[in-house]
């Protein structure tokens, strides 16, 4: 089973952080997932929510602000005072630091109903750093999945279950080409477990970050945990 550290170490280090991912590879994580969003003037940005309200302490959706208005974002400071330098890292920079050392899980938030086109650029960067092989892309936005199927092939899809059913998710994973079905601790169960690997694709499960869990996970046979805590033992 394997280990995603979830929105890097967020455990110990603000979540979406450079730090939160610099310590998710310093303790040995070989993969790692993020959220993203984009900017007014179209950087692709790191951070789990559509504005700074919680983790930045401000007002302002990342979609209405430009790049430059987001650098000045403490993102870092609601964690711990430790972390007040800590700013939105973009895509690019999180890729930079985890090339060669993890494979990383983009989760894109939203597609293009919020992000016109966002599906394009992520592919594009994706393309552009020849990281097919380590990325893998997912999305609770079903649609954004299709989208980037239809423009690249190749691309590694993650499916996040969400609410939708599970007959008419297998239908899409198996349209989509998915890798994995991705769900939360709450959903997985054995029979999903079987389900999903007669039909060729692992499970993912999020977001598991006690020991007891793990192992409970390890049990039912999942391929994968998105997990808080890098130091967890998986089998
Ligand atoms: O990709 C797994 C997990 O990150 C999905 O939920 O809300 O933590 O992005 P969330
Ligand atoms: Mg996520």
């Amino acid at each position: 089973m394997r280990l995603i550290a979830h929105r890097g170490a967020s455990g110990h280090a603000p979540e979406n952080t450079e730090a939160a991912f610099n310590l998710a590879l310093e303790m040995g994580a070989k993969a790692v997932e993020l959220d993203v969003h984009r900017t007014k003037d179209g950087e692709l940005v790191v951070i789990h929510d559509e504005d700074l309200k919680r983790t930045g302490r401000r007002k302002g959706a990342i979609a209405k602000l430009t790049f430059k208005e987001l650098l000045t974002a403490d993102v870092g400071s609601w964690f711990s005072p430790k972390f007040k330098d800590q700013g939105i890292p973009t895509l690019e920079e999180v890729l930079d630091l985890c090339e060669g050392r993890a494979e990383v899980h983009v989760e894109i938030k939203q597609g293009s109903r919020l992000y016109p086109g966002i599906e394009e650029t992520v592919v594009a960067m994706i393309r552009r750093r020849e990281a097919l092989r380590w990325t893998v892309v997912s999305s609770f936005d079903h649609g954004a999945l299709y989208v980037v199927r239809a423009i690249d092939n190749k691309v590694r899809l993650g499916y996040l279950l969400g609410w939708t059913r599970l007959p008419v998710a297998y239908e899409e994973m198996r349209d989509l080409k998915a890798e994995s079905l991705n769900l939360s601790a709450r959903q997985v169960n054995a029979r999903i477990v079987k389900e999903c690997h007669a039909r060729g694709h692992k499970v993912l499960v999020y977001t598991v970050n006690t020991q007891k869990e793990a192992d409970r996970m390890a049990k039912l046979g999942v391929d994968g945990i998105f997990c808080n805590f890098p130091e967890l033992k998986v089998a």
